[in-house]
């Protein structure tokens, strides 16, 4: 794991991890930014040759996965290089998967399902929020089910990963503010996780506080060194956490956001969460106490305040809100909409320790819709 402004410079310690990596990525940022030659030089500095395959789109697909699994093999690559945000860093840890394992992509989706050890990956972010860079996930959709599916497994966490703040400095207000509430969801959700512990508490706790004092910042004003800092520190810590936690319902049900209505994945992943939180409150009281404290602090004669109300406060300064309003969801949406997240969040159910019914999951909708 690097970490800071200058880690590009240890690009050349990849050359332990094979020959020849087949760089995975989107379509525009690490052309007009120049990452990709200035990293292409590193390499050519150190007789790396490469293969690129750039044709990652948001969110993407099994097709995808497939296509540059066959471009990792027909160019005799030997391992990955992820670069971008979750969407190619996640394709590029399941390209890992097929390039050693011989079934399609389907066959390796849920827990520790993939048989061979994956070739050896390294992996850029250059957003911060979705902690790819230090998961054992990778979340693609499967387009023939409209939904999205993960591979989850310790064979797929990352060899290397460069961490550079820099690279996120042009990311745009609205992307810096949406990746910036994945991490915050991917706290809060491992706060409220059945597979909750000390340890994750700690790291959740510290982040959500980092989130809170930073995210504002970095939304104002991109070029912000500190921001921009903190935040990526965000993301990767609250990766760690979610390796053992998982996500549950603010991932669940917003999963049918990003496929149906196109919204972002961190702000779909938050935009539930308020108001899953005032509905488990009572029924979940001990834990939704911590995530109270995580908010507003634990210091004796200071009233705690709820976490619903602080995230709210939050995502104001950011400039974005939890209502579906918002998003052009209108009420004759409605309907549908609940029918598609019942079937898309029956996964994340398994991962909460209190009762969450479908009655539930449709009141937490009509609330946000109105709110
Ligand atoms: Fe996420």
């Amino acid at each position: 794991m690097y970490f800071g402004c200058e880690v590009l410079e240890s690009i050349p310690q990849i050359s332990r991890l094979g020959k020849k990596p087949l760089i995975i990525t989107g379509k525009h940022f690490v052309y007009f930014t120049g990452l990709l030659e200035k990293i292409q030089k590193k390499l050519e500095n150190i007789s790396i040759k490469w293969a690129i395959f750039s044709d990652v789109e948001e969110n993407p697909s099994v097709k995808t996965v497939e296509k540059a699994a066959q471009a990792f093999k027909g160019q005799g690559c030997d391992f990955v290089l992820g670069i971008g945000g979750g969407s190619a860093m996640d394709t590029a840890k399941a390209v890992a998967v097929l390039s050693s394992n011989s079934q399609g992509l389907n066959k390796y989706f849920g827990e520790e399902l993939v048989q061979n050890p994956p070739c050896p990956i390294a992996l850029i972010p250059t957003t911060s929020g979705t902690g790819s860079e230090v998961t054992r996930f990778s979340v693609i959709v499967d387009e023939d089910n409209n939904t999205k599916k993960t591979i989850a497994s310790l064979s797929i966490m990352p060899d290397i990963a460069f961490c550079d703040p820099s690279l996120t400095y042009t990311l745009n207000p609205y992307l810096t503010a949406s990746t910036g509430l994945d991490a915050l969801s991917h706290c809060i959700e491992g706060i409220l996780s059945v597979r909750a512990n000390p340890i994750t508490d700690i790291l959740n706790k510290e982040t959500i506080a980092m989130i809170f004092r930073w995210l504002p910042v970095a939304v104002k004003d991109g070029k912000d060194k500190q921001a921009r800092e903190q935040m990526m520190l965000s993301s990767l810590v609250a990766g760690v956490s979610l390796n053992c936690t998982g996500t549950m319902l603010g991932h669940g049900m917003g999963y049918t956001l990003t496929l149906d209505w196109s919204v972002h994945h961190g702000y779909a992943s938050l935009m539930f969460l308020p108001q899953i939180i005032s509905l488990i409150r009572e029924r979940y009281a001990q834990r939704v106490e911590v995530l109270d404290k995580a908010f507003v602090g634990d210091f004796a004669n200071r009233k705690v305040e709820n976490s619903e109300g602080k995230i709210i406060e939050l995502m104001e300064k950011i400039n974005l809100k939890p209502s579906l309003k918002t998003i052009g969801i209108e009420e004759k949406d409605i309907e549908n909409l609940i029918t598609r997240i019942e079937k898309n969040s029956q996964r994340s159910l398994r991962n909460i320790g209190f009762k969450f019914t479908t009655q539930d999951i449709e009141q937490v909708v009509r609330k946000t819709a109105g709110s």
